[in-house]
């Protein structure tokens, strides 16, 4: 019977290991979850009647230690070393001609990597299993968390493959996704716990506990970089060859590593990665280069306490502290009432900001924030900055709070809403010329009626001039009125009334969408005329017809149905139409489903199309249009710099079109 149960053991071993490293190395698992909970469970079954047989890899153990009193110390054989900085191209080429010169070589191949922003980490596996994890601490030496690594799922608690040295000391970041960060936080908020100001002090925090039930329930992942000590066996001659092996014995490496050419290549990545920032699933600081050959790194040696043959190639920070000088209240287009911070400037992602949200009234709450405070704003790509923190060593004397305005700044209305509630309105509707000019903004928006030449400062002429009571008023507009405004010649006022004859003819969706129906964004407009097909159609709907429409609920039906229940709505919609807004009838154009189901990423510039018109033909045909390239992309458009997109979709094996095999596909190939 023990026999018996040794082997489907150990089988059961081999079978988690093996889809352990689907799942986390090579990101494609082959089993669905459900089964592999069911591989687990039996595991457990197994291990519980045969207690002798449990090994202490075994991946059921992964929270199997008691708390500990103290985090031991531990010294590192090999030092941790950090990386020298640069955030100018110039330090690039700089870096690039040093290693050249010392190397005597015309051209240095560097691997470059996503610089994680977490901690580093070392883990020592003996004859493949993980048996120590270390923080980097000063270098020399750091703190023990083995106890804890072992919690961190994607860190294999033992190799596989086979071929692995006697002993490996992997070393990595351990970080915080922002997903789990965002979810961790909701926790600590709902259980009145401290809040983690970024996912690095999450991932810090986490990692240091002392008692391994806590770092189990946080959403901790790690990714390997580089290897320290290697005994037994062949050692890797490079870089990239450590990565592959790193990979290859079960270690997740991150799936953007890629290897280039000199200055250029390098600057080329960051420039890449830069792009993608945004969309990562965790944060990121810079990238780092890391001259490929291991014989290279050893004869440029180190300078101090870094590597010559590694650059750490920074990218904006996008969290500085500065001072809030004020705080106002802006009115959005749906009469939504932000609390803004006005902020010495400072330059922050990239840009100068100094203005702030503050979201809304619960939130100035939660941070307690104060006019003269010192706080962090953040700006993370094309987010509108934030404040997310006020910084209380430095609070000084004579800070004023804020107290929210019972009535609109702008036109006086009551704002309505419960301070308690998250939104508070503005009651006075278009009325309000805040609102107005927002929602003449958005009507004349690129994505909406795109009217070029109808700039934020006009529209603000327009409405204060009293010109324009509405959107219709646009269409009414002529050259006389637009030469009495401020700062407008005729070449510009010729343009935008060119411009506003020209927007009439438009599609359904585009108008529903330009209308600003609340809760009717560009997704929802295009699904409403493509279910409806005539503006009729949906003027009449009830609300159960609205509820029929796919991703149509309650909440969305109500607010159309309110929306065309207003008289000056529909009094605004006939002007509209007899102004000649129009576009062409479902029956004529060319809508298909020969595209259905299948899911499309654009990368590139085309040249006969741009990004919008390429992505409003695929989903006239039925077809899904992400931003990013995953397992589940169909098809790659790749026009001309396609960038990173275009090596994960091969990297995927995942069909890549050029723009004339895209043309041809779609049936417009002229
Ligand atoms: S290499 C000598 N590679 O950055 C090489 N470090 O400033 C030292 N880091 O402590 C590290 N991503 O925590 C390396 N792909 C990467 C990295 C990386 C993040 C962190 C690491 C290290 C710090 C160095």
């Amino acid at each position: 019977m023990k026999k018996g149960s040794r082997a489907e053991i150990d089988r059961l071993y081999g079978q988690i290991r093996y889809h352990d490293y689907c799942y986390y190395v090579l990101d494609a698992p082959e089993i669905p979850d459900a089964e592999y909970d069911r591989l687990y469970r039996e595991l457990i079954a197994l291990e519980v009647r045969n207690p002798d047989l449990v090994a202490g890899d075994s991946p059921t153990k992964r929270v199997g230690s008691a708390p500990v009193q103290n985090l031991d110390e531990v010294q590192h054989a090999i030092p941790m070393l950090s990386l020298s900085n640069a955030f100018a191209q110039d330090e690039v080429i700089e870096f690039d001609r040093r290693c050249r010169e010392a190397l005597g070589l015309d051209v240095v191949d560097y691997v470059a990597e996503p610089k994680l922003d977490g901690l580093a980490i070392s883990l020592h596996y003996d004859d493949g299993q993980l048996v120590r994890a270390a923080t980097r601490g000063d270098g020399n030496r750091g703190e023990d968390v083995t106890h804890n690594a072992r919690t961190i799922r994607s860190i294999p608690l033992h190799l596989v493959g086979g071929d692995y040295p006697d002993q490996l000391e992997v070393r990595g970041e351990v970080y915080m996704p922002h997903a789990g960060f965002a979810r961790l936080n909701d926790v600590q908020r709902r259980s009145g716990s401290k809040l983690y100001v970024n996912p690095r002090n999450a991932a810090a925090g986490s990692l240091r506990q002392l008692d391994p039930r806590i770092t189990a329930s946080r959403p901790l992942a790690f990714y390997g970089y580089g290897v320290g000590l290697v005994n037994g066996g062949t050692s890797p001659e490079s870089q990239s060859q450590a990565l592959d092996a790193l990979r290859h014995w079960g270690i997740p490496v991150n799936p953007r590593v890629s290897t280039v050419s000199g200055a250029e290549g390098c600057m080329e990545y960051h420039e890449n990665i830069l792009v993608i920032r945004e969309k990562l699933a965790y944060d990121i600081d810079g990238v780092v280069y890391k001259v490929d050959s291991f014989s290279a790194q050893d004869q440029l040696g180190f300078i101090a306490r870094a590597p010559r043959w590694a650059l750490a190639h920074k990218f904006p920070a996008q969290e500085e502290l500065t001072v809030i000088q004020g705080i106002e209240v802006q009115v959005g287009r749906t009469g939504a009432v932000t609390p803004v911070a006005r902020l010495q400037p400072v330059f922050v992602g990239g840009v100068t900001v100094s203005n702030a949200t503050l979201h809304n009234a619960s939130e100035i709450r939660r941070l307690d924030v104060r006019i003269g405070d010192t706080v962090i704003v953040r700006r993370a790509g094309d987010v509108i900055p934030e404040v997310v923190k006020v910084v209380l060593d430095r609070r000084i004397e004579g800070t004023r709070s804020f107290r929210f305005p019972k009535r609109c700044p702008i036109c006086g209305s009551d704002i309505v809403g419960d301070v308690d509630q998250v939104v508070l309105r503005c009651s006075g509707g278009l009325f309000c010329s805040a609102q107005l000019k927002e929602s003449i903004k958005h009507f004349a928006s690129r994505r909406a009626m795109d009217i070029e030449g109808l700039g934020s400062k006009l529209v603000d002429q327009l409405v204060e001039t009293r010109y324009v009571r509405d959107v219709a008023d646009l269409f009414d507009l002529d050259l006389e009125t637009l030469l009495s405004l401020e700062r407008m010649g005729e070449k510009s006022a010729r343009n935008l009334l060119h411009a506003i004859d020209h927007c009439r003819n438009t599609s359904l969706g585009r108008f529903l969408f330009a209308l600003g129906i609340p809760q009717v964004g560009e997704v929802t407009a295009n699904i409403l005329a493509e279910h409806f097909a005539t503006l009729d159609g949906l003027r009449v709907a009830d609300q159960s017809q609205l509820e029929e429409v796919s991703d149509v609920g309650p909440i969305v039906a109500e607010e159309v149905l309110r929306f065309f229940s207003q008289t000056d709505n529909q009094q605004v919609l006939d002007r509209l139409l007899l102004v000649g807004v129009t576009w062409p009838d479902k029956q004529n154009s060319t809508t298909s489903h020969k595209l259905a189901g299948k899911t499309f990423v654009l990368t590139g510039s085309l040249d006969h199309l741009t990004r919008d018109d390429a992505k409003q033909r695929l989903t006239r045909h039925g077809a899904r249009v992400t931003a990013s390239v995953s397992g589940k992309t169909d098809f790659l458009v790749a026009g001309s710099d396609p960038g990173s997109k275009l090596v994960r979709a091969e990297e995927l094996g995942i069909s890549v079109l050029d723009e004339t095999a895209f043309l041809l596909l779609l049936g417009e190939h002229k």
